[in-house]
């Protein structure tokens, strides 16, 4: 039976463990690029144990940026200054992963700690954003998007193929197709931001086509050994969720057949009129019913923070891996505190030696 500490194998990579690193942006970019921030940050949380560290939505294009501060991947030196962080994760044992997005309608925003709304046209930081259908998400995020053309959403998914590419050839080996919360892919399979009349909106199946296009296009550069997975909003908690769960689930048929090989369930956010029911594990349940429908192997986050919950989600069978974001930022030593809690004999192997060997050798001294 598998629990929190066993390994999970996905095509050519073993996970040492079911514990992952939900990517969280850092908004501490610059011109896209890793600063002195980003290098601490995410060495730290690798070496507290984690099987998988999924560095930050990056963006595949300077408007596919939340903010100015975004990380992004659409040229050489980005990509290249992305190595020393692949290589200090894999050097505390974890698998490096990385997100590919675009923001779509909700970029061009300042950093969540100074607004988290739209920067204001006409303010040399800001730029146009875009998305399938010219309606802004609205509350804090007011700008009207421009509605993309066939050629632009070709010029969008040749972005993502680019950024995969360069991300390959960073070393990483985990790649997120971003199509959740709001952001470009979400806003296409949403009907909240998608009222387009061509073959790109419409029914589900012509809302979902984006996200299959893309998917198949980063396919043909995403190496067959490694894992290609998206985070793909499968409720909005906005009343019809019967639905868009239902079209969602159906949708995620096609990219099994299409090669995705891990699924991270996550909400859709395309609206804030949504009436979130937040509370501990709270995707938990959904998500078991995708891997049941699906049978593709499925992760979640949203309020998972007690070691024998996320122990009992895993033995249940309801998802292969947890993807934690908060619990890590508070400790990236989450991991070890959980083998702790869990009873694993010996659980420094989650720690590198330089901290292992004081917590282990020294235990109850
Ligand atoms: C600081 C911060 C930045 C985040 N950035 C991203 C991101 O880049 N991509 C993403 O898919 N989710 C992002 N999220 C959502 C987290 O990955 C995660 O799903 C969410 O925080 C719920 O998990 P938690 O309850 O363990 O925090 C972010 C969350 C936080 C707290």
């Amino acid at each position: 039976m598998s629990s929190l500490f066993s390994p999970l194998s996905l095509k050519g990579l073993t996970l040492r463990n079911r514990i992952a690193v939900s990517p969280m942006c850092q908004y501490m970019a610059e011109d896209g690029l890793v600063t002195d921030w980003h290098g601490p940050h995410y060495a730290s949380l690798a070496r507290g144990g984690a099987a998988l560290v999924v560095v930050e939505a990056t963006a595949v294009s300077p408007e596919g940026r939340i903010t100015p501060a975004d990380l992004g991947i659409w040229n050489d030196e980005q990509a290249n200054r992305l190595v020393p962080i692949v290589r200090d994760i894999k050097a505390a044992g974890a698998v490096a992963g990385i997100q590919i997005a675009h923001a779509g309608r909700k970029a061009s925003a300042n950093r969540p700690w100074e607004g988290d709304d739209h920067i204001p046209d006409g303010d040399p930081r800001g730029w146009e954003t875009l998305a399938p259908s010219a309606l802004p998400f609205g509350a804090n995020l007011t700008k009207v998007p421009h509605a993309v053309t066939p050629e632009e959403i070709g010029r969008i998914k040749a972005d993502f193929v680019s950024a995969a590419a360069r991300a390959r050839d960073a070393g990483f080996e985990w790649l997120v197709l971003h199509f959740a919360h709001g952001y470009l892919g979400q806003s296409f399979f949403s009907e909240h931001s998608n009222q387009r009349d061509d073959e790109y909106g419409g029914s589900a199946e012509k809302r979902g086509r984006f996200l299959l296009e893309t998917l198949e296009a980063v396919r043909q550069v995403w190496p067959s050994h490694l894992p290609l997975t998206a985070r793909f909003g499968v409720i909005e908690f906005d009343g019809r969720d019967e639905q868009t769960t239902a079209d969602a689930i159906a949708l995620i048929k096609k990219f099994k057949e299409t090669g995705l090989d891990f699924i991270d369930v996550s909400m859709g956010f395309s609206t804030p009129e949504a009436n979130i029911p937040w509370g501990a594990n709270m995707l938990a349940d959904l998500t078991a019913r995708v891997r049941t429908e699906t049978g593709l192997p499925c992760a979640t986050s949203w309020n998972i923070s007690k070691p024998e919950e996320a122990d009992a989600m895993i033995r249940n069978g309801q998802l292969d891996m947890v993807m934690l974001a908060r619990p890590m930022l508070a400790d990236p030593h989450w991991p070890y505190m959980a083998a702790r809690r869990l009873g694993i004999e010996n659980p420094s192997w989650v720690m590198p030696p330089p901290y292992a060997h004081w917590l282990e050798r020294y235990r109850g001294e």
